[in-house]
């Protein structure tokens, strides 16, 4: 069997963070120590993510005494190490005797070293001192006692367009096509005399003229670039499995980041490990974390590791907001509740110099006293307290929402009708409204298995294969309901339209005759339907007579044609109806599919999640509230019974146990 994060957690929940201690004298280690024992339960610390250059100074050089002596210390100090490979961040010796390891933007610039991660996947310089240092590390410290876990690299991100990478573009693209018939047809090339003669003649797509880009051409290199990052993360990944095979792997994807189809890293995968940093000013920033950590647990299809969130600020945005007293708990405690089994953090000690050293750490600059080690010294105690009953636990889903990244690297081209349709934006909107609605929420990709959920949600699958398709007819077959939102099933998987703008299988099953026109909203405008507005975008659609029941738009160009069908188990919703009837829309639905919200009357603000047998309650606005929670529980928090109801304090956390 291979390992997974409870071999690392071994039934605790692994608290600590990114721990970067080469920015340090060594008394400083002592004193990190010290912080960390006195937090009792920082039991994690993720070292050398980006120690490359400390590591290899120069070409072929070892330098690990300073590491072993770390490791040391801290397994004498009873807290566990997972140790990362440094290749997202190559020493300067590197770009400079080996400009083939940096990679070149769509412009043809080379992107040089002087921040971080200005290595191209494609180069072959690049794996070979990649795959040596990691083979050391491993060799190494595979052995150490305090070695938990392994992290490879750090947010694989960057693309490459230039020279290396278009001959690895072309290989990858062969093996794709075999035929440049088929290639040329997939891409359909007719258009604009861009047919191919020649393999060599295809580039990435760098800078063409001003206008839009092939979008076959430009879906593939989106293709091609996951895949040669999740190459350069296998080659590293089997290099310390080799060593270490009981030992969990991971490396940490960015909250739903558009560069990596992250369901196929998933599987390559021990451990799912996210970052994630909402805006503690944003008003939505708790569903947008609810919103990562669903789809991560989906990845996981269990426990999940949160590798980095901020005790404080970051320094990345535009103005960057500290975290309210007691938001840092919630929100860890909300990871938690969905699903995590690790909460760290970037990073243990806020840095004194470097670009980032306005971002907060566990112990930032105010030191001991500090209101951020306060704090997580608090967590850290509370977490400890509660692993043992938490650890491990499950969480049951009705609900499952469908998001495939193909789907939306297609949807995002250029030369769309309307640019103010962003995914997240609209996966947003849908699972805010699932939220709201207290429904609890996995993820799948739309060729998973459904069987098991009662209501499927799509809010946009732009581009649809045809096995994909064909799970959804069949789950609608198999007696279960689903509820689709615009521009669903439009392309196939080359990202050729379908006849009539909507896959015809589909269409029958909405009851939908003829789909003339897509009607995209400006920014701001709205469109009247029975009953609430829709926002961002219309469909002039003719439904099959007497076929399917609607809602239609009133007023305006579409005046009495639907907003809203539904066939039987099936519906399609034409636009983006406001907030409050989308919840109120998908409540209604999801009634009907049998499904339950987790607590009925909860007050506007507090989250419910059931994990196993424990009910997380977090309230997270800044008001005292009383939740009706019928029954007798044990809050495990403030260790008393509790009868019928709780009082969370402002952004409060209950966990109880009935
Ligand atoms: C992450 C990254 C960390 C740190 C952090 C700052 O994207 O992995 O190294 O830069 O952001 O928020």
């Amino acid at each position: 069997m291979k390992p997974a994060l409870a071999d690392a957690t071994r039934g605790r929940i692994l608290f600590g963070g990114d721990y970067n201690p080469e920015q340090w004298p060594e008394e400083t280690w002592q004193d990190d120590v010290r912080l960390m024992k006195q937090a009792r339960g920082v039991n994690s610390v993720t070292l050398g993510v980006f120690s490359w250059s400390r590591l290899e100074p120069e070409p072929g050089a070892r330098e690990f005494g300073w590491l072993d002596r770390l490791m040391d210390l801290l397994h004498d100090n009873g807290i566990g190490v997972v140790l990362a490979t440094p290749t997202s961040s190559p020493p300067p010796w590197m770009g400079r005797l080996h400009p083939d390891t940096l990679p070149r933007d769509a412009d043809g610039h080379i992107e040089w070293w002087g921040g971080r991660q200005h290595f191209s996947h494609s180069s072959a310089t690049y794996r070979r001192y990649a795959a040596a240092i990691t083979e050391d590390l491993a060799a190494r410290y595979g052995t150490h006692p305090a070695l938990t876990m392994w992290h490879i690299n750090n947010e694989y991100c960057t693309a490459d367009h230039g020279d290396e990478a278009a001959a690895a573009f072309r290989r990858w693209l062969r093996q794709r096509y075999t035929t440049l018939d088929a290639l040329n047809s997939a891409w359909g090339t007719a258009f604009w005399s861009q047919g191919y003669d020649t393999w060599d003649g295809i580039l990435p797509p760098r800078r063409a003229h001003h206008y839009l880009k092939n979008p076959g051409q430009v879906l593939d290199f989106r293709r091609f670039t996951s895949d040669m990052l999740l190459e350069c993360y296998t080659a590293e990944r089997d290099i310390v499995r080799r060593h270490t095979p009981h030992l969990p792997v991971t490396t940490n994807f960015m909250p739903l980041w558009i560069g990596q189809d992250a369901w196929r890293w998933a599987r390559e995968e021990d451990v799912v490990s996210v970052d994630l940093y909402p805006d503690p000013r944003d008003p939505l920033g708790a569903q947008h974390g609810a919103l990562v950590q669903d789809l991560t647990r989906s990845q996981a299809r269990g426990p999940w590791m949160l590798m980095e969130q901020a005790a404080g600020p970051v320094n990345w945005r535009g103005v960057n907001h500290p975290k309210p007293r007691g938001l840092n708990r919630l929100w860890s405690f909300q990871a938690v509740a969905r699903g995590a089994d690790a909460v760290c953090y970037f990073q243990w000690r806020q840095s004194r110099q470097g670009a980032e050293k306005f971002h907060s750490g566990m112990v930032g600059h105010a030191g001991e006293q500090g209101r951020a080690y306060q704090e997580v010294r608090q967590l850290g105690a509370e977490l400890e307290r509660i692993s043992g009953d938490v650890s491990g636990g499950r969480i049951d889903a009705d609900v499952v929402v469908l998001h495939d990244w193909h789907s939306w690297w297609a949807g995002a081209h250029e030369g769309r009708l309307s640019t103010l349709v962003d995914l997240p934006e609209v996966l947003t909107a849908w699972h805010r409204a699932l939220w709201e609605a207290h429904l609890t929420t996995d993820f799948a990709h739309p060729e998973h298995d459904l069987s098991g959920y009662r209501l499927v949600v799509v809010p946009q699958l732009y581009l649809l294969t045809d096995a994909a398709v064909a799970n959804l007819l069949a789950y609608v077959r198999g007696g279960s309901t689903l509820v689709c939102g615009f521009l669903t099933g439009v392309a196939d998987e080359d990202d050729r339209v379908r006849t009539g703008g909507m896959d015809a299988r589909l269409r029958e099953l909405f009851g939908i005759r003829t789909l003339h026109e897509w009607w995209p909203l400006e920014a701001g405008e709205t469109v009247a339907c029975e009953g609430f507005r829709g926002t961002l975008w219309s469909e002039e659609i003719e439904p099959e007579p007497g076929a399917a029941e609607t809602v239609p738009y009133r007023g305006g160009e579409l005046d009495g044609l639907p907003a809203v069908l539904r066939r039987g188990r099936a519906w399609y919703v034409s636009t983006l109806p406001e907030p409050d009837a989308l919840r109120t829309l998908l409540s209604g639905i999801a009634a009907g599919a049998g499904v339950r919200p987790v607590l009925d009357g909860l007050p506007a603000g507090v989250e419910a999640v059931r994990r196993g047998e424990l009910l997380f309650l977090l309230n997270h606005g800044r008001e005292q509230i009383t939740v009706q929670v019928p029954g007798t529980h044990h809050d495990l928090l403030g260790g008393t019974d509790v009868t019928d109801e709780v009082t969370l304090g402002r952004h409060g956390v209950a966990v109880l146990r009935s």
